[in-house]
């Protein structure tokens, strides 16, 4: 690809997430409970201290940083930041919520991180470097960015196989000719999911004492709408197609999700899906 295509896709893929910073706003309170157990691991693995500079890297909702914020205490400061502004906003609005004060918000890129060398104490970023369109780049620079001996806490998506809770809707789209199947290689959620990959990116980038581990979550819907509601918030792509489908196209999905999903199903209409998330810890 030339460099004006890999720009011309990073500037779609953006606009793609500020189309979807007001649906991520809608569902951050779902988001936060069904993964905090990757949040919490990301805490453990940080070695937060008092009067750290913390740097969240497309915080989107901003909630694992605002956990961070809270252990920082007294002296710390959080730099919470997305590429995006629309999910900035939407963290800033959180943040007076939840009454963490220690933050300042910055629109920043993972490819470009745009702050001083050594300058920081811990990076975290939950579910962005397999976004990016040059994650090796984006790895680089949280390195960059890092004080010598600073602590880079991450998570990706593991395999697709393992996350039938994000994959069940899109693949019932491509079963009933709505969309195309997804494009291997390229951004996205699974980019980074191949066993071995992350470690040995993050090694490449210059980090040692890597650890990868899974961890599994799970996410509850009380029936499919729920579920075509929540992935519609969460996935621009998936609900711009949504919108365009008719009443009777609509019901056929939902119809093909419940087979699809008939494993998960709690008996009273709900489905309890899985997860699997590769989190990562390095020291700088
Ligand atoms: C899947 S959401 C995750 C949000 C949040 N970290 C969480 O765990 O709930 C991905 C986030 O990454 C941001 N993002 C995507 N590409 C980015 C990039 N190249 N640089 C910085 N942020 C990016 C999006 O705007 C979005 O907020």
């Amino acid at each position: 690809m030339s460099d004006e295509d890999l720009q011309e896709q990073r500037e779609r893929l953006l606009d793609g997430w500020d189309a979807a910073a007001k649906g991520w706003g809608r569902q951050a309170d779902r988001t936060r409970d069904s993964a905090l157990a990757v949040s919490e691991w990301m805490i453990a693995h940080a070695e937060l201290a008092p009067g750290q500079r913390v740097l969240e890297l497309a915080a989107g909702p901003g909630d694992t940083g605002f956990m961070a914020a809270r252990a920082i205490t007294p002296g710390g400061t959080l730099i919470s930041s997305d590429a995006s502004a629309g999910m900035l906003e939407i963290a800033e609005e959180r943040a007076a919520e939840q009454g963490v004060a220690n933050v300042e918000f910055k629109q920043l890129q993972l490819e470009w991180i745009d702050l001083e060398a050594a300058s920081v104490d811990v990076i975290m970023c939950r579910w962005g470097v397999m976004l990016t369109v040059d994650p090796a780049a984006a790895l680089r620079e949280c390195r960059r960015v890092l004080k010598p001996g600073g602590r880079c806490v991450l998570a990706v998506w593991d395999l697709a196989e393992l996350n039938p809770f994000a994959v069940i809707p899109g693949a019932a789209l491509v079963a009933l000719g709505h969309a195309k199947p997804p494009v291997p290689g390229g951004p996205g959620m699974f980019a980074l999911s191949a066993p071995g990959l992350l470690a040995e990116m993050l090694a490449d980038a210059g980090f040692f004492d890597v650890v990868v581990e899974p961890v599994a979550i799970s996410e509850y819907y009380s029936n499919v709408l729920d579920w075509l509601g929540q992935t519609r918030d969460r996935s621009h792509s998936f609900g711009k197609v949504w919108d365009q489908l008719s009443d009777g196209e609509r019901q056929k999905l939902r119809d093909q999700m419940a087979e699809a999903a008939s494993a998960f199903a709690d008996g009273d209409g709900g489905f309890d899906v899985p997860g699997s998330v590769l989190v990562a810890a390095a020291s700088a």
